[in-house]
């Protein structure tokens, strides 16, 4: 598979503190496992033999004596250190040199789901260019980015918005071609001081080359007490495929 595999764990896990005072958010437990190794072996699932890990420094130590080289996972570690916690796009933007050209699966590292992503990486794969979103429906749409869409094209994405358009979560799985990076070069932090990742999507929306599809599994990220818990209770009952 000519994909390259991207985890984003960097972020300050602030909205789970103090579990998250002395250790990094994705290292804490989700059923039997640590939280980032869902993710992972996610991308593992689609036969993605090199994957990127993105986190920050003051875990790096932690993240690499977990996981190591991926040996045990079958596949093949990269690191990159992101200075401060400056957005999602700008964890991405690290993965430069790791992409080298090659198309994308990034998947936020607090993200925990029953669906394969074999499917969706082929759909991806098959429409050749541009990015592709996975959407869920949920009944709190606020709490996430929020997708507009029309048939499987995505017309319109807002970040977290107080009069939501739908009630299609934009979960954390994003494919992208390689021309992502040359968007992120032109992006401005927003309000909160941050490089978006809806800043991205959208750039792909409004060249119209963003497609989505819907998960049929659960989903849920782990972010916060609430969301944490219920990924414990998920994983337990129906575990990830
Ligand atoms: O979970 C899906 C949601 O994730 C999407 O619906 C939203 O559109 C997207 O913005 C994001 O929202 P969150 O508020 O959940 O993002 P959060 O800041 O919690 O970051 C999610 C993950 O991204 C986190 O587990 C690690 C990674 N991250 C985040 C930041 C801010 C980084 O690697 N570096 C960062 O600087």
């Amino acid at each position: 598979m000519d994909l390259r595999g991207i985890v984003l764990a960097g972020g300050t896990g602030s909205r789970l503190r103090p579990l998250t005072k002395v250790t990094n958010k994705h290292l804490l437990p989700v059923g039997c496992k640590p939280m980032i190794y869902y993710p992972i072996e996610k991308l593992t699932g689609v036969g993605i033999e090199e994957i990127l890990i993105v986190t920050g420094v003051e875990h790096m130590g932690d993240v690499v004596g977990l996981l190591g080289s991926g040996r045990e996972f079958g596949c093949r570690f990269t690191y990159k250190v992101q200075d401060e916690a400056g957005g999602i796009a700008q964890a991405l933007g690290l993965a430069e040199n790791f992409a080298n050209g090659q198309p994308l699966a990034v998947i936020l590292g607090d993200n925990i789901f029953e669906d394969s992503l074999c499917e969706h990486a082929r759909h991806f794969m098959d429409q050749g260019m541009g990015s592709r979103l996975l959407l869920k429906e949920v009944s709190d749409p606020e709490r996430f980015g929020v997708a507009e869409i029309q048939g499987d094209r995505v017309v319109g994405i807002e970040e977290k918005p107080k009069d939501p358009k739908s009630n299609f979560a934009i979960i954390g799985v994003y494919f992208y071609d390689a021309t992502v990076f040359d968007i992120i070069r032109q992006l401005r932090p927003s309000g909160r001081g941050e490089l978006e990742i809806t800043d991205v999507n959208n750039a792909y929306v409004e060249r119209g080359q963003m497609t989505s599809e819907v998960l049929q599994g659960w989903w849920t990220d782990a972010g916060t007490f609430g969301s944490l818990s219920k990924a414990n209770e998920l994983v337990r009952k129906e575990p990830p495929k």
